[in-house]
């Protein structure tokens, strides 16, 4: 295996990711999570985050550096998330890219966290057929893209206009008294009927198809369920949790996966890609596979750990930069938490 030895740090959210890789091999994918911080809360406190971060910063750089098994400075370039995320948390992971930088007098790449999603994929799979779509989703995110160029040029066909899905799975989860964070219990609970209760289906009424056929929206459906819940425990009787969990489920994978599907249909995309938290929920991944084979479309599902947030997709989608010719990033570059998809490189 040959390219580029590029380190990869992410901070975009809560999760402290410092990844490894020489061209599209994976040496070293280390993650310090502070997942457990927020619990309490019932979803990520930005502050709690960035102190998190910084905390693990270092640690996890030595971990890395030690599976990967080299010395930090045989490293060709720094990868790094400039954006999108949380401001406190983004500012954290570019101080230190920029002073490995700096040190070592390597290139720094600022990169975006989305197209790391996307790119992830060539550690797994290896060369990505582009174009090709690709269906993002976590408790940050919920995109449908475009990739012409993983590196240079993708397009957002759609997103959601309100609450992310892991978001979505997250309050319902609370409705129902399941922990933080609620999508893998969810996932768990939804043995019940899916048929108990239709749930709306978000922006795929004929008139909202007009303006919004691939963006989505899961804030009315957090509501159905929550006021479903609350009507029974009104009622004084008992809230079928596996019921309700599993038409909760259905309702926010059918609409992911259909729309999934008309993106590929529309863009003449063969290659589905998925990525994200949410991304490893058993039924999404049953009815994408389902329906992508009815649609003659491949999907492409990196393994769960590279699917969450992590400093692998940022390393190799800088390897991947280096090794197509991008120009390296300025050491002044800024986080901007709302970096669009189309500005791959900062
Ligand atoms: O990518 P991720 O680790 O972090 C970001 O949000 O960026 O995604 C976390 C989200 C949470 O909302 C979590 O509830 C959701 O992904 N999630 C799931 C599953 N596993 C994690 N949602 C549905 N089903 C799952 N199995
Ligand atoms: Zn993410």
């Amino acid at each position: 295996m040959s390219g580029p030895l590029v380190l990869g740090i992410e901070s975009s959210c809560d999760e402290t990711g410092v990844g490894i890789v020489r061209g599209h091999e994976l040496l070293a994918n280390e993650v310090a999570s502070s997942v457990e911080q927020h619990v309490r809360f019932g979803g990520v406190v930005p502050e709690v985050a960035s102190r998190a971060h910084l905390e693990a910063m270092v640690p996890t750089l030595q971990r890395a550096c030690a599976t990967a098994d080299i010395d930090l400075a045989e490293i060709d370039a720094v990868a790094v998330t400039a954006g999108p995320g949380l401001m406190g948390a983004l500012v954290v992971g570019l101080a230190a890219a920029k002073a490995v930088a700096f040190a070592l007098d390597k290139p720094l790449y600022g990169v975006n966290h989305l197209a790391g999603h996307v790119a992830v994929d060539l550690l797994e799979h290896g060369p990505l057929p582009e174009p090709c779509a690709a269906l993002l989703v976590s408790g940050g995110h919920t995109s449908l893209l475009l990739v012409d160029d993983v590196t240079s040029q993708i397009t957002e066909l759609g997103s959601t206009v309100d609450d992310a899905a892991g978001e979505a799975y997250d309050k319902v989860a609370r409705v129902l008294g399941l922990p933080y964070p609620g999508g893998p219990y969810i996932d768990k609970a939804a043995t019940g009927n899916p048929k108990l209760v239709a749930f709306p289906r978000g922006l795929t009424a004929r008139k909202d198809l007009v303006d919004h056929r691939f963006d989505f929206s899961f804030s009315g459906l957090k509501t159905a369920v929550a006021r479903w819940v609350e009507a029974r425990q009104r009622d004084g009787e008992d809230v079928p949790v596996a019921d309700v969990a599993a038409s909760f489920q259905e309702a926010v994978c059918d609409v992911l996966s259909a729309k999934a599907m008309d993106a590929c249909r529309a863009t003449g995309a063969s290659i589905l890609l998925i990525g994200g938290g949410v991304a490893a929920n058993s039924r999404l991944r049953a009815l994408l596979a389902e329906r992508a084979g009815e649609s003659a479309v491949t999907l492409r599902t990196p393994r769960p750990a590279l699917c969450t947030d992590n400093g692998a997709m940022i390393a190799v989608l800088g390897a991947e930069i280096v090794s197509r010719g991008g120009r390296p990033s300025r050491m002044d570059i800024g986080a901007d938490s709302s970096l669009p998809v189309s500005r791959i490189l900062v």
